[in-house]
Order: structure tokens, then C-alpha cells, then sequence
């Protein structure tokens, strides 16, 4: 158990070193990777007969869970070649850069058991978003997912005309000829941490950063990464929840009234007409073999191929039932991109060694890669 504690400190460590190194120029490289298609499930408490509007029959995919599923090798992947079709992925995520000498990782499709996801096609993405801003808002999982989506679009079009804005928690690319934004904004916690006398407190029933997101026209959120995080590396000082200030509380119980306190903010502030909302499900990450049949292993690797089948060992972890029951409780339509599972079968899929940092990164994923499927998933659900 401390062992796990520590390796998880040194995933922590090495992403914040990571966060300092690229402060200045926090996201100079769009990266980009391709979204895969999935069905995502709605969570809608209050609006069952909405459901029933869509006919059966020629609307079949609507009954396919595209998260159940496996890997299949397709020849035809990656969905594009980094090593010539992005130039701006970032050093934490350009595998092939660093040295990665194995390419299967690269080869997988993920392959729903009723139905096929759509390939993912950046023009037809562009001019479906035309004049619209798409932000992806957490932790450094977030700017993975970016990354990849950026990626996708670039290499589908490469003439495009770019620019490039960037700051300390805002990165913005702009494809000008669509007027399409993908957007990263960095938030580790989702609600608000505020520098008082006493120190950082971080507060769960704020959400001020709100105001902002909810302007634009496509939200991906998530958050998980930094909430066991202890120690130097921790984020706050205190923590408040309502009128009430302490040093710590159970960390799990904060996540749990954080996502309440966003799932509030869902339901009174967002526009869910002009706004859809969606939530990236926990990233799992793969430093404990025994969950995935190799218990000796403390790391990935020597990971070259994904588990084959639907299934991994070990459940699902804690906080995706948090983010589940959350989401349940939303009146307003969101949807959860339940990646969960389908990630935890690709133990192969992660950097490793290979980054610009030279750390063990079995926490993030090389791009191209995995996320490119997760965005195809967030595409399948934009066209649908
Ligand atoms: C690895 O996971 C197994 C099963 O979840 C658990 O029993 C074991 O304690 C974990 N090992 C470490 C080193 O965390
Ligand atoms: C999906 O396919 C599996 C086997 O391929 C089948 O058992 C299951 O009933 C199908 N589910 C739906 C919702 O059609
Ligand atoms: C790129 O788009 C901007 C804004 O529309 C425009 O001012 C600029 O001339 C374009 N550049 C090229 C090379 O097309
Ligand atoms: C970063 O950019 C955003 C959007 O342009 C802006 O609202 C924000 O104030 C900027 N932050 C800093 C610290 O400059």
C-alpha cells in the first residue's frame, strides 16, 4: 500500500515537474491525437421520454454501448503519423521523438461488440463546429485529450491556417478557417483555490472558473489526478467547505463534494442548448501488474500489446463511481465519456520511458494514441 503511495507521488512528482518545466510556454506544442467513437451514455434523470423520441430500428448505434468492447489490430492505424503530421506534440507525449522502438501500441482500434465506430474525419469535424470553441478543462490528462484532438484536426487538414495563444492556464488553438477553437484550460481541481493570508485554500463549493467555460459551445471536463496528492506537491494549504476551514479531510469525500458542487454549476449556469457538456472518465494508470495478471511488475515498461478481451482483473476504481452517481444526479443532459475500461486494457499505451522528461510515465499516454480513440468517441458523439 505505501509502496503504491510512493509510486504514485513519483507519477505526481514527475507531472509537476512537468507543469514547472512548461510554464512558460505552457502549451507552445498543439499536439494532437485522434478521438475514437464510442456511445456515451446519458445521464438524464429528468427527461426519460427524450430517450424514447429516438425511433429503434435504423437508429441501432443509439443502443450500442460503445464502451463494451476490445482491441483489434488494424493495419490502416495510427489514425495519422506523428512523426511527420504533428510537429507541435509536446515532449511529455511524443513517444516515437524519444525513442519508443516498439510500434504495435500504435496498431489498435477499438472495436464496440454491436456496432463500429465512425473513423474519425477532421474536415467533417471542422465545418460541423464551424465558428465554435471546444475546451477541455483539468489536469495534465486534460492537455493529453487536447493534444490529441489538436492532432487530428492538423493532420486532417494540414494547410490549415493556425494561431497559436497561450498563458499560464489558457492554451488556445484557432483553425481560422473554420473559426473552430480547441482550448485547454488547466484545472487540477475544478472548483476554486484562492490565495488568502492564511495560505491556498481550496474551496468546494466554488466554481468561479465557470464563468468562463460556460461560453463556449463544447466542455470536456475531468478531474481525479491530484486529489490524493500530499506533501509539497499539494496544491492548497486548507480546505473550506462552506463557512468551515481545515487542514485536510477524507480525500475521496472532497472529490465527491467537489463534483457535487460542478454538478450544481451544471444544472444552474450552463446552457445545455448551446452548450454540450461532457466528462472524460478516470484515466487508469499502470504501475501494479497484478492488475493486469503480471503481478510482479511495478511499472509499464515492457508493455507492447493491449489485454486482449473486454475486461481487466481489477474493478473499476473508486473515484469513477463517485463521477457516476455525480452525474446521475445532473437534471441538465451531460454526458460521461466512460474511458475507464477501455483504458485500463491498454497497459501498452503509455510513455513510459520515452518522453522528454526520461521519468517512468505509466500515468499519461503517447501521442498518437489511446486518446486519439477517446476523441473519436467525443466525435461519434457530436455527430450523433
Ligand atoms: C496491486 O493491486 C492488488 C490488487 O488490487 C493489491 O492487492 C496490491 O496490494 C497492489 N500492490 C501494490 C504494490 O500496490
Ligand atoms: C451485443 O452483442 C453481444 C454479443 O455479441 C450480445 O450478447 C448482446 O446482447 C448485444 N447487446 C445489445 C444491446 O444488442
Ligand atoms: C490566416 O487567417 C488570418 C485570419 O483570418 C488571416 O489574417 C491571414 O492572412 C491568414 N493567413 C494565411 C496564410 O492564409
Ligand atoms: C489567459 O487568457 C485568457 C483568455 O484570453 C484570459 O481571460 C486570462 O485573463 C489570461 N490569464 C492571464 C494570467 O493572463
Amino acid at each position: 500500500m505505501s509502496m503504491g503511495c510512493e509510486r504514485y507521488g513519483a507519477i505526481i512528482m514527475f507531472f509537476f515537474i512537468t507543469i514547472l518545466l512548461c510554464v512558460v510556454g505552457f502549451l507552445e506544442a498543439g499536439g494532437g491525437s485522434a478521438v475514437q467513437s464510442s456511445r456515451i451514455i446519458r445521464w438524464r434523470k429528468k427527461h426519460k421520454q427524450s430517450q424514447q423520441e429516438q425511433p429503434a430500428g435504423p437508429q441501432e448505434p443509439t443502443r450500442c454501448n460503445v464502451y463494451e468492447g476490445s482491441w483489434v489490430y488494424d493495419s490502416s492505424y495510427p489514425m495519422y503519423d506523428s512523426t511527420t503530421s504533428c510537429p507541435f506534440i509536446r515532449k511529455e507525449f511524443d513517444c516515437l521523438k524519444y525513442g519508443r522502438p516498439d510500434r504495435n501500441y500504435l496498431k489498435y482500434r477499438w472495436q464496440p461488440n454491436n456496432c463500429t465506430l465512425p473513423r474519425f474525419d477532421a474536415l467533417d469535424f471542422l465545418k460541423r463546429m464551424q465558428g465554435k470553441k471546444i475546451m477541455y478543462i483539468g489536469d495534465s490528462l486534460s492537455l493529453n485529450n487536447w493534444q490529441s484532438l489538436v492532432c487530428l484536426l492538423y493532420a486532417g487538414v494540414p494547410n490549415a491556417n493556425l494561431s497559436w495563444q497561450t498563458n499560464t492556464s489558457i492554451s488556445t488553438v484557432t483553425f481560422q478557417d473554420y473559426g473552430v477553437s480547441v482550448i485547454m484550460f488547466q484545472s487540477h481541481y475544478l472548483v476554486d483555490t484562492v490565495k488568502e493570508p492564511m495560505g491556498r485554500v481550496m474551496k468546494l463549493d466554488s466554481l468561479n472558473d465557470g464563468a468562463l467555460w460556460k461560453t463556449m459551445d463544447v466542455l470536456i471536463f475531468n478531474t481525479w489526478l491530484w486529489w490524493l496528492v500530499r506533501g509539497p506537491r499539494q496544491q492548497w494549504d486548507y480546505i473550506q467547505e462552506g463557512a468551515k476551514i481545515s487542514k485536510d479531510m477524507d480525500r475521496m469525500d472532497a472529490f465527491h463534494k467537489a463534483m457535487i458542487t460542478w454538478a450544481k454549476w451544471v444544472d444552474t449556469d450552463v446552457d445545455t442548448a448551446k452548450t454540450k457538456v461532457f466528462f472524460q472518465g478516470i484515466s487508469p494508470s499502470h504501475y501494479n501488474g497484478t492488475e493486469w495478471n503480471e503481478p510482479g511488475l511495478r511499472n509499464c515498461a515492457k508493455e507492447t500489446e493491449p489485454m486482449s478481451g473486454s475486461t481487466s482483473p481489477s474493478g473499476p476504481p473508486p473515484a469513477l463511481s463517485v463521477v457516476k452517481e455525480v452525474l446521475s444526479s445532473i437534471k441538465n443532459p451531460v454526458s460521461l465519456l466512460d474511458i475507464t475500461a477501455m483504458s485500463k486494457l491498454r497497459k501498452d499505451a503509455h510513455p513510459s520511458s520515452y518522453n522528454g522528461f526520461k521519468g517512468m510515465d505509466c500515468t499519461h499516454w503517447c501521442i498518437a494514441g489511446l486518446p486519439d480513440t477517446w476523441n473519436q468517441i467525443l466525435y461519434s458523439e457530436l455527430i450523433a
